[in-house]
């Protein structure tokens, strides 16, 4: 049995907890190949799975537990260059993962922005689906600036929709070249905002209870998308959205961003041995757009 290097965890537990492991290399099954990876993004449900969380379809628990849903690499046996995601285990040299979830990364694409596109990228893509958005329509998105809110911005100003977008001061400037309306979060956020509807959708991705200002501001609760507090939206009956990740909208969006026409921010990078870092960058709560282990 080959050993490959992870980063991972050998009980539940802090950001310290995440260290260099040695597991077995994954072997593919029928259908999979074996990608050695470039790059791997973090988000905040990989912290989620550090600390004991399990995503629906993830494999039981067997520690040492790999976190990432991510990746950018290259194939085995083949070198075609990819980029894809899969459930867990992205924090590694190697992953094993079916056909169907890569896709070939655009030469002029860097294994940074390719490895920490799917997972923010495919949620906001999924977002902006299921929220029915139409050119000249009007969206409101909380937590515009981060790794979630950074994609959904961009793509759907592409679609010709207006978006007003929160973030901190710090953020503001980064929200308007995005072509985002730009408004602070916290004391006096509603009224900054109602000066710039109406609106047509709104969605959650900062969490903090920010689906109550939300619903001040958009009338139609299926047109309030959530993905940050399932409690709160259940309570108030806005529309929880789940990332529905497949082969075409990835390569949709690694085609926008081959025509340079959608970017990944890549706010730092880190070895696999720094991923206890990286965690704790995410673990702010703040920043703009991603966090990305670079590997080997
Ligand atoms: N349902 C799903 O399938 C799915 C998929 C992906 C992510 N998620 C969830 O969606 C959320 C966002 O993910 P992400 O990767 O975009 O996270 P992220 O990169 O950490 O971004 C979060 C953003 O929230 C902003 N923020 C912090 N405090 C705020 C406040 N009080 N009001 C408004 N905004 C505030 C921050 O902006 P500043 O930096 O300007 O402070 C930050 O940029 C997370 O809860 C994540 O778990 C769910």
């Amino acid at each position: 049995m080959e050993l490959m290097r992870a980063a991972g965890v050998a009980e539940f537990g802090a950001a310290d907890r995440l260290q260099i492991v040695e597991v077995p290399r994954p072997v593919p099954g029928p259908g999979e190949v074996l990608v050695r990876v470039r790059a791997a993004g973090v988000q905040p449900a990989d912290v989620a799975v550090r600390s004991g969380w399990l995503p629906p379809g993830a494999p039981p628990v067997e520690f040492p537990v790999v976190p990432g849903n991510e990746f950018a690499g290259v194939v085995e046996g083949t070198g075609q260059e990819v980029a894809g995601f899969r459930t867990m285990r992205c924090y590694a040299e190697y992953v094993a993962v079916p056909e169907t979830q890569i896709v070939p990364k655009p030469e002029g694409v860097d294994w940074a922005t390719a490895g920490a596109l799917s997972a923010s990228g495919q949620t906001a893509h999924t977002a902006l689906e299921r929220l029915g958005l139409q050119t000249g329509e009007t969206l409101l998105v909380h937590g515009a600036a981060g790794g979630v809110g950074t994609m959904i911005t961009q793509l759907a100003v592409l679609r010709g929709v207006r978006v007003v977008g929160t973030g901190s001061a710090a953020n503001q400037e980064y929200l308007r070249g995005l072509g985002a309306v730009a408004v602070e979060y916290g004391d006096g956020e509603l009224e900054r905002l109602r000066r710039h509807g109406p609106f047509d959708a709104a969605l959650d991705a900062a969490g903090h209870g920010s689906l109550h200002t939300s619903i001040e501001l958009v009338t139609d609760r299926t047109r309030i998308g959530a993905i940050a507090d399932w409690q709160l939206a259940q309570e108030l009956g806005c529309r929880w959205i789940g990332s529905d990740r497949n082969q075409a909208r990835l390569a949709e969006l690694l085609d926008l961003v081959a025509a340079g026409r959608l970017a990944v921010t890549v706010r730092a990078t880190y070895t696999l041995e720094e991923a206890f870092k990286a965690h704790a960058d995410i673990e702010t709560g703040h920043g703009r757009g991603k966090v990305v282990l670079i590997v080997g």
